[in-house]
């Protein structure tokens, strides 16, 4: 088969664009699910039993793989996850008697903070530390309730909650110090081990210890224990009982298949709420690990999942396994204000002090004001380049530079070696944000500053002005101000899903968060992220459940509660401003108070109005008065902002942030006004006309929220159901994109055969004959899905087809290369990574089968199905068909290769059905 990963040659700028898309899938590894009401099995056969019947089926069939995993959860899973030690042994899979699917894996990513943190050109102002300002968490907290909370005794007392994550450092002093039984972590396991490689043998135990540090930062949001010095955070449920599943060795990736070991033992363990700060590009409700965490949800857990980091890439992008249909997917709010260090300034010019990223002063630092040394790109790259004699000894100054020209290791290697005691690092763009997370430990200590001071630091320098930095003497801590405070992150991922579901649910604070983080790593950290948000939301549910009861029915409803009592978040802080649009807040910032102790239920919580095609105009929703007096309602219709998800006059999805428009929808109400006696409730009937005048093939998603106040002789209550629908047609939206927008004048899918001097890709135009000697340049497929497709498929098939002759509903297939490949997120288009799908074609050229393709002529056929398309039908898939390839393999080269069996068929993994595939 073809070859996605990278190869050799001058096609560099192809394959550094692929990575992002093709580190979603690894090769050989499958989960086998059975089908547990088959014939085949016994009524109450055990999965213990069923397991055993698989191997010896597999064994009998001289199949050879590892297990990795055996799921035995009736109800949930109960299957195999294995990696098969050759690709073509795929099929063997797909005959184990009862076997009701076979699911490839694909990568899962703790969301990468960095990219979380671009909102940030808008902080700017710090206010002096003053104690009788808010500690960090109290400030959220106040926010959101839990203080109310909180001052009523509802800390999380009797509640589960499982963490899925990398991991926790249980030695911190405000997660417990200790482990196990009787301690605030009580219990957890690790699925795989310390390692980097997920690659390698997984080496599992029962002890969650953290190496990476993303864990324990997440479980200090929902479980650190008050009264710590120096912070005294608070959890959102810090006497809620904690299990911790490591699901990631010491770097960002998890384990997939470990992950859904780890929903399984967390729900088995007993866990009322299971967190999840992970996941990976989608958009599909059906990807497989949404729906084990869906079906985990439906049997009354609470699971609460991040959103995704995403959202500069626009609409269109939600995240697995937060798509899952019954769990709760958290986008991220900014906080007001988070805690940082800062320096003094002194010398010629008067500055203010200057912050920098860290909540706990740098250690080991002299007290007295120092001289700066600073590097431009003039002097040697930044400081990247072999420091020469010019550089003094910089053990008794402040080194500034840039980063950016060289990695940070590498960069604090080098400063090292002029013995360098404190660099601060500014960044060429506005990013100013936590170093840790994603560096690790340097030979010196190191922070960011803002990039204004980190410039104006390097001009005092070169202008030879006189600049000294004074480190206080036991650090001195600032509130920093975010201006975006209380608006949903830029950064938060956009839903909606393409079966057009909510996603995100709800918003919660993630935007630079101060938590606990590993001891070895500094103790506590601030950073960002929608991985922030997820666990403050499972700990408001913790706390939910303690008051309105620990059961089941309660956990099932506790969506529709969190999201009705949500606040509206705006769109941005000017006055007048739309609501921001669902897709990117959910029903709103979460209000824990109110979720727990409002006695107004509404349900369902989410009008799903679909789109122009399969309108769903009009809905019912019920309101039932919980308390014990009657209640007065008034209910008002409340839009929030249009979303423009496609770029006009394109079929590329609009980047984040994405545009709003005032054009609303209207609604009619069957009523308006009504007085419920305690326990009773009413249907409301809602008629929405969708926004007119928009450009349909905009695709743009409104949205907003019918709002239920109720005047009683207590405190007056706000509730609201959410709705959201789309003015155009999913189907009408073209999948595959043959449009020329990554590099004018090549419109894709290409082969591409060469690649110029300046970077620019060149394609094949006509019939070409490709002899294969083993060293030459190989041609690539490049592919780009604008939309996401429910299936999608790569064939060799014969010379002589023609796309415009095709009769019927069969074409012909030879071979195929990728097939069956369903749940398809869209390519993102974020310059400079211009995501595509590229596919090596070269010796080891084989089709899905694991059959080397022979010499020939052949065309290659793309064809992704369009969303909500019938795939029986030809006219509802996106289609392209390459000029003529004729084929000469090497056989040496070839030879060489298969006996490598180990390379072979190195691929793409993926499918439902072996072999090949005809439609
Ligand atoms: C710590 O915070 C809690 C509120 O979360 C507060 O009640 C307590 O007084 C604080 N303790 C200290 C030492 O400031
Ligand atoms: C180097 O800095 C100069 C100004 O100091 C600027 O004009 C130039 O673009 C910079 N070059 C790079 C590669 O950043
Ligand atoms: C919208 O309609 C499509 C096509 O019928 C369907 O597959 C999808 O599930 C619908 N979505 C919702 C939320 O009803
Ligand atoms: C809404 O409720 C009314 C009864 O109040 C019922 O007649 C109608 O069928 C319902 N409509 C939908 C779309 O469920
Ligand atoms: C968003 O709005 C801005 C300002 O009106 C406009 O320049 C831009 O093209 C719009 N982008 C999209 C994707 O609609
Ligand atoms: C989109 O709008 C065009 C022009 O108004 C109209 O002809 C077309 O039917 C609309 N398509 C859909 C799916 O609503
Ligand atoms: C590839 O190998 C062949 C045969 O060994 C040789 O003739 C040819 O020059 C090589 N081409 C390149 C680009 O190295």
């Amino acid at each position: 088969m073809i070859k996605p990963n990278l190869i050799a040659g001058s096609l560099l700028l192809l394959a550094a664009q692929a990575i992002a898309i093709t580190s979603q899938f690894i090769p050989k590894r499958y989960i086998v699910e059975i089908e547990e009401n088959h014939a085949l099995f016994a009524r109450d056969e055990s999965p213990a039993h069923i397991h055993k019947r698989m191997h010896n089926y597999l064994e009998a069939r001289g199949l050879r793989y590892e297990t990795r995993h055996e799921y035995g959860s009736p109800g949930v899973l109960v299957g195999l996850s294995l990696t098969i030690k050759d690709e073509s042994d795929l099929h063997k899979l797909h005959s184990i008697p009862g076997v009701k699917a076979v699911h490839p894996l694909r990568m899962l990513q703790i969301p990468d903070p960095a990219q979380a943190s671009s909102s940030i050109a808008k902080r700017e102002a710090y206010a002096a530390y003053d104690p009788k300002n808010a500690p960090f968490t109290d400030t959220l907290h106040a926010i959101t309730g839990v203080d109310k909370l909180h001052a009523k005794g509802i800390t999380g007392k009797g509640i589960k909650i499982g963490i899925i994550d990398t991991g926790v450092d249980y030695n911190h002093p405000a997660l417990g110090n200790g482990y196990g039984e009787g301690h605030k972590i009580i219990g957890g396991h690790d699925f795989v081990g310390d390692l980097e490689d997920l690659t390698l043998p997984l080496e599992p135990d029962n002890d969650p210890m953290d190496c990476q540090g993303h864990g324990t930062h997440v479980t200090g949001i929902i479980g650190a224990s008050p009264g710590i010095a120096p912070f005294n955070l608070t959890g959102v449920a810090y006497d809620a009982e904690i299990s911790v599943y490591k699901v990631a060795g010491c770097g960002r990736n998890t384990d997939p298949d470990a992950t859904v070991a780890a929903l399984i033992k967390a729900d088995q363990e007993g866990n009322d709420v299971i967190n999840l700060s992970l996941g990976g590009p989608s958009g599909w409700t059906g990807d497989f690990q949404s729906v084990v965490a869906s079906r985990i949800a439906g049997k009354g857990r609470i699971v609460t999942i991040s959103a995704g980091n995403e959202g500069l890439d626009g609409a269109w992008y939600a995240s697995r396994p937060g798509t899952g249909e019954d769990v709760i997917s958290v986008a991220s709010v900014d906080t007001p204000r988070f805690p940082l260090q800062v320096v003094d300034v002194g010398g010629d010019t008067p500055h203010d002090p200057i912050p920098y990223f860290d909540p706990l002063p740098l250690t080991n630092i002299s007290d007295k004001a120092l001289p700066i040394y600073a590097f431009t790109n003039d002097t040697m790259e930044f400081g990247c380049a072999t420091l020469t004699d010019a550089v003094p000894n910089l053990e008794n100054h402040v080194v500034v530079t840039r980063t950016g020209s060289c990695a940070v290791s590498d960069l604090m290697e080098n400063l090292s070696t002029k013995g360098a005691k404190i660099v601060f690092l500014y960044s060429g763009t506005p990013l100013f944000s936590s170093i840790r997370q994603t560096v690790g430990d340097f030979p010196v200590p190191v922070s960011k500053i803002p990039r204004e001071a980190g410039e104006w630091l390097t001009k005092q320098f070169f202008e030879t002005k006189e600049v000294t930095i004074t480190f206080p003497k036991g650090g001195r801590l600032v509130n920093y101000e975010q201006q975006t405070g209380g608006l949903v992150a830029t950064t938060s991922t956009y839903g909606p899903s393409f079966d057009l579901r909510f996603k995100p649910s709800v918003g919660a604070h993630g935007g630079e968060v101060l938590s606990t983080y590993p001891l070895a790593k500094g103790g506590y950290i601030v950073i960002p992220g929608t991985s922030m948000a997820a666990p403050y939301l499972a700990g408001c549910a913790a706390l939910y459940l303690q008051v309105r009861g620990n059961n089941a029915d309660i956990a099932r409803q506790a969506r529709n509660f969190f999201e009705s009592t949500s606040v509206m978040v705006p769109e941005s802080h000017e006055e007048n401003s739309m609501l921001q649009s669902v897709t990117s807040q959910g029903a709103g910032l979460v209000n824990a108070y109110a979720a727990a102790y409002t006695e107004t239920y509404v349900w369902p919580g989410e009008l799903l109005l679909n789109d122009t095609r399969h309108f769903r105009g009009t809905q019912n929703f019920t309101v039932k008065n919980l308390g014990s007096k009657e209640k007065k309602y008034d209910v008002t219709h409340i839009p929030a902002g249009t979303a423009i998800t496609i770029q006009p006059g394109s079929i590329q999805a609009a980047r984040g942030p994405v545009n709003l428009t005032d054009s609303y929808a209207e609604v009619e109400l069957s009523s308006a006004s009504f007085t419920l006696a305690p326990h009773e409730s009413k249907i409301i009937t809602v008629k929405f006309t969708p926004p007119q005048g928009l450009d349909n093939k905009t695709l743009p998603v409104y949205s907003g929220f019918i709002q239920v106040e109720a005047q009683g002789d207590g405190e007056e209550e706000k509730v609201h159901v959410s709705y959201m629908g789309v003015a155009g047609s999913l189907f009408d939206q073209k999948v595959l994109d043959d449009t020329d927008d990554v590099q004018k004048g090549l419109n894709f899918p290409a082969i591409v055969i060469d690649q110029q001097e300046d970077g620019k890709l060149i394609a094949q135009k006509k019939a070409t004959t490709f002899e294969f000697e083993g060293n030459e340049t190989f041609p690539q497929l490049g592919v780009r899905l604008a939309f996401g497709s429910p299936q999608f498929d790569i064939e060799f098939v014969d010379a002589s087809v023609d796309l415009n002759k095709v009769i019927g509903s069969k074409i012909p297939v030879v071979g195929s290369l990728f097939n069956n490949q369903t749940g398809m997120p869209r390519n993102i288009l974020a310059s400079p990574n211009t995501g595509f799908f590229p596919f090596s074609l070269n010796n080891n050229v084989a089709f899905r089968n694991g059959t080397l393709v022979p010499d020939g002529t052949y065309k290659i056929l793309v064809r992704a199905l369009r969303v909500t398309g019938n795939r029986d039908n030809l006219n509802d898939w996106d289609m392209w068909l390459s000029p003529a390839m004729t084929f000469k393999f090497n056989e040496t080269a070839r030879a060489a290769f298969a006996s490598d069996s180990d390379d072979k068929n190195v691929d793409t993994p993926g499918t439902r059905s072996a072999g090949s595939l005809l439609l």
